[in-house]
């Protein structure tokens, strides 16, 4: 009894350290701590569950932490930090299966309908995360196309996979001795998970896997249920919800609804002909730091292309110099900038640019017209002004950092590729734009060398 009483204990305190990690992994200056609480409460909740006898033997508990640990730590030490996404993807992934596991384990234990439910759907929604999740891996890391793959009557086949699913997990409820109900929810499941996921592609992938994670939760929870494990339901609710959060708010970024995102096939557009006028403007790395050595206010904007090249510690540099010789220097931060959420804040929090520089989007948009000089440092997409410019491209309405109101715009790129949507950019044609081609660390390397 007493045991029993600290098990429950032990889960509750557990529960508290998520709930305290993830409150303060909203800020940037308490993540890093928020992340460790979150990990003490896991562990936890591990030892309370070895403790509890009545759930599985001690030997595949421990057995499982070791290989998982094992996997998850060289997996976290070994991964770029580009290809974040992907190990995210992944990770959500395991999530659902380890919940679909669960939900079948717990078929030896399962008494009456409402157990029978969860386990079918822990087993449902870990099975569609979980292929959905191999399939947005795959896309990221380019191993299949990341284009969109669309086919006549593609609704229609999901509309029928629907169906046989809800029927089939009808019949394993009414009937879960029958086995043939339970391998099709499975096989169902798992066949929905490609389909949902094959049709999006390209930029909208960080709104699968944000809406992935919340699945993952969600299989979790059900799972919970089903094994009546209280840490289980409040972990899995806790990760349901912050995904649907995350994914809300990246919606919100795009200025686009979660069903466009999920089927309007946006994304399919992979390269578009924009109308653009004007010509490319080069500037060599000498005149370009004339210009900054005369500008009192410069704005930082970082993308993706500054994690390719690493070049966060050599920007901080470069604001260093600029701070020295009386010029305000900011960063502005787009929500979708790089390939993962927060990806900027990251990078600069680990070269130790100050929080307070760092301003969101609707905070640097207004100031833009009052600043000399825009550094533009691989971004793309999250500074094209075809998303307010031009009516017919597929970004139309995303809101996107106004570079081209500041006076100068410096674009840090090696070539005139597109970015990760694949469409054109007619900022690099404007008349206030000038292009500093090269990789971006090279680029400011220079920059700081001119300075110093
Ligand atoms: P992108 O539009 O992808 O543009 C990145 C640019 O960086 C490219 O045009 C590339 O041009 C340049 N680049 C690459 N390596 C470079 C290097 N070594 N030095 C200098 N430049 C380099 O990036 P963005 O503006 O950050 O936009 C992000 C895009 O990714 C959005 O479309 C977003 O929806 C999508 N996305 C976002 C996320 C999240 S959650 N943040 C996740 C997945 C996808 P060159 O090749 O010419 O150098």
């Amino acid at each position: 009894m007493e045991t029993n009483l600290l098990i429950q204990l032990g889960y509750v305190v557990a529960a508290g350290l998520f709930v305290f990690g993830l409150k303060m992994l909203g800020s940037p200056d308490t993540a890093r701590k928020g992340n460790g609480i979150s990990a003490v409460g896991m562990l936890l909740a591990i030892v309370a569950a070895l403790l509890d006898q009545g759930i599985v033997q001690y030997e595949f508990i421990l057995g499982g932490m070791i290989v998982g640990g094992a996997i998850g730590a060289v997996a976290a030490r070994s991964v770029a930090m580009t290809s974040m996404p992907e190990l995210v993807a992944l990770f959500n992934g395991v999530g659902g299966a380890a919940s679909g596991l669960v939900g079948v384990s717990a078929l030896s234990i399962a008494t009456g309908n409402f157990q029978y439910v969860t386990i079918i759907l822990s087993i449902l929604i870990g099975g569609v995360t979980f292929t959905g999740s191999l399939i947005a891996y795959g896309k990221l890391s380019e191993m299949i196309g990341s284009g969109a793959i669309t086919f006549a009557g593609q609704k229609f086949v999901n509309g029928l996979i629907v169906l046989g699913i809800l029927y089939s997990a009808a019949m394993f409820v009414t009937t879960p001795s029958d086995p043939t109900w339970l391998y099709a929810v499975v096989g169902l499941s798992l066949l929905f998970g490609v389909m949902v996921v094959i049709p999006i592609g390209g930029a909208d992938m960080p709104v699968v896997i944000s809406l992935l994670n919340s699945y993952s939760g969600l299989a979790a929870c059900a799972a919970g249920f089903a094994v009546d494990n209280n840490v289980l339901i409040v972990a899995g609710s806790l990760v349901g919800a912050s995904g649907i959060i995350l994914t809300q708010i990246m919606c919100k970024a795009m200025n686009r609804s979660l069903s466009n995102v999920l089927f309007s096939g946006f994304a399919s557009v992979s390269t578009t002909v924009t109308e653009v006028e004007g010509e490319i403007k080069p500037i060599s790395v000498e005149d370009a730091y004339y210009v900054l050595e005369a500008a009192t206010n410069v704005a930082i904007i970082p993308g993706y292309g500054m994690a390719v090249a690493q070049a966060q510690h050599v920007v901080k540099e470069l604001m260093e110099l600029l701070e020295a010789n009386g010029c305000e220097v900011n960063y502005g931060i787009h929500p979708v900038a790089g390939r993962m959420p927060g990806h900027m804040n990251v990078l600069l929090a680990e070269a130790d640019v100050p929080y307070d520089q760092l301003l969101e989007m609707d905070e640097i948009n207004p100031r833009m017209e009052s600043v000399d000089v825009a550094i533009v440092i691989g971004a793309n997409d999250v500074v094209n002004p075809a998303a307010r410019e031009v009516e017919s491209s597929p970004i139309y309405g995303m809101p996107v950092i106004n570079v081209s109101d500041a006076r100068t715009v410096f674009v840090l790129k090696r070539s005139m590729a597109s970015g990760f949507a694949g469409i054109e950019n007619p900022l690099f044609y404007k008349d206030n734009a000038r292009m500093l081609f090269g990789d971006a660390k090279e680029s400011i390397g220079g920059l700081v060398r001119e300075f110093s």
